[in-house]
């Protein structure tokens, strides 16, 4: 599948102003609970990734009236939803399809799902999402990937996960927001776009709590409201990392920069020169460091969303550095072609080491899935030589306006008619 290219020729300098977007996987929770709200909503900052589109196609088969202005508002009408078997490619395509598992199930007793899609870098279970649905009283059966749920009574008011999920997280709170009663959920994700979900359904009325790693939610009568998603915060540590690489001055405009406090102090660490303001980061790029170990995990540690584009970042290192992934152990998918490119990366213990190489050569590559895919571009402008790249469908999942973006900060990029 080659549908579009992109052409780099990189080791420019990077400076002057990038923009960071609307937070993908805040606006993907948030667009399944408007169904949950059975009200108008109007959302702002709603980035028109290929993403978005796909879960605006599953409003609409739910009967769900949507108006997008393919920039950064939407209305959309869900008072006169409908329960449909939601089965069809957009399902399948996307990780986030699977809200509307918990998002259905909080209106109606029987709801079929066929199971979601998304990228494709480790193998992604969602038993933390059934067992919450469980206990939240809804029983389900897998019948050939379709998963068919069936309303009853709650069993458990208060639902402990064993593991931390994102995914089940959100999936127990679209559940339980229409719940009767109080609902208590323990070991919870604190990622912010949880949060961000949780102030978007307290807008509409809601009344959620987050202690710590518990969420509490009592009943409460739901109605539409406005709202404007946060800031990618992944976005904006991508271009962080970027700048730390090949930056000088560069701005970046994003103010949420507490949730990039790990990411910022590690970027410090290892000599990169960053300034931190309330409307906006200065990033200036680190000359060089010896070497460095980086473990991923939930928030508020580094993010495995960011592993793969801080992989080129730790290229810069003189030993070898090691990258451990503790949220998806595989998720190594830009190596290979990585070192077809002159990189000097191998995995060993399930664990990424990396170090500096005076090899880096253009070359053809192929991105994988989307954190892969920026590491790619990443790795790209890097090298002084030209560098095609294929499959960039996967990076428009989460990278809105990518080449122009980066045209505007002084990359030589472009797309290959
Ligand atoms: N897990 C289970 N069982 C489950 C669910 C998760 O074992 O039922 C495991 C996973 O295999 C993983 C860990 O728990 O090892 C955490 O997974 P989580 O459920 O938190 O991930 P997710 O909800 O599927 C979201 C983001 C991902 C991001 C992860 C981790 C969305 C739509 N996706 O996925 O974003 O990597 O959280 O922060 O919000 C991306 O943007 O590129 C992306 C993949």
């Amino acid at each position: 599948m080659i549908l579009k290219q992109w052409i780099v020729k990189g080791n420019k300098i990077l400076s002057g102003t990038i923009n960071v977007s609307g937070a993908k996987n805040s606006l993907l929770a948030i667009l399944a609970s408007s169904v949950v709200v059975k009200s108008i909503v109007v959302l702002e900052n709603v980035t028109p990734l290929k993403d978005t589109y796909d879960m605006i196609k599953i409003l609409r088969k739910l009967n769900v009236r949507v108006l997008y202005d393919n920039k950064s508002k939407i209305i959309i009408d869900s008072r006169y939803v409908r329960n449909v078997k939601l089965d069809g490619e957009e399902i399948k395509r996307i990780r986030a399809s699977y809200y509307f598992m918990g998002a259905l199930l909080s209106l109606f007793k029987n709801v079929s799902v066929i199971g979601p899609g998304g990228c494709k870098f480790a193998s992604r279970p969602i038993d933390l999402h059934l067992f919450a649905f469980n206990k939240l009283g809804c029983e389900c059966v897998n019948n050939n990937e379709i998963y068919e749920f069936k309303k009853g009574k709650i069993k458990e008011r208060t639902v402990i996960f064993k593991k931390v999920s994102v995914g089940a997280t959100v999936n127990a709170i679209l559940l339980a927001s229409r719940l009767r009663g109080t609902i208590r959920l323990v070991n919870v994700a604190l990622e912010p776009e949880i949060d961000d979900l949780i102030s978007f359904l307290n807008k509409c009325g809601a009344n959620i709590k987050r202690e710590d790693n518990e969420i509490i939610l009592k009943e409460a009568k739901l109605h539409g409201c406005h709202f404007r998603i946060m800031d990618d915060r992944i976005e904006a540590s991508t271009y962080l990392i970027l700048g730390a690489c090949l930056g000088e001055n560069l701005k970046i405009n994003y103010k949420q920069n507490e949730y990039l406090k790990e990411l910022i102090k590690t970027l410090r660490e290892l000599n990169a020169n960053i300034i931190v303001n309330k409307e906006y980061l200065l990033v200036s790029k680190s000359e060089g460091f010896e070497s460095s170990k980086l473990i991923f995990d939930s928030y508020p540690n580094l993010a495995t969303d960011i592993q793969q584009p801080l992989s080129i970042f730790m290229s810069k290192s003189n030993n070898y550095s090691v990258l451990k992934d503790k949220i998806y152990p595989s998720r190594y998918t830009q190596i290979e072609d990585l070192n077809s490119l002159g990189f000097d990366m191998h995995i060993e213990n399930q664990s990424l080491y990396i170090k500096n190489s005076d090899n880096l050569k253009g070359g053809v590559v192929c991105c994988k899935d989307l954190r892969g895919g920026i590491s790619l571009v990443l790795a790209a402008l890097l090298i002084d030589d030209q560098t095609t790249i294929n499959d960039i469908y996967y990076i428009e999942r989460g990278y809105y306006d990518l080449i122009n973006k980066l045209k505007g900060i002084g990359a030589n990029i472009y797309e290959k008619n």
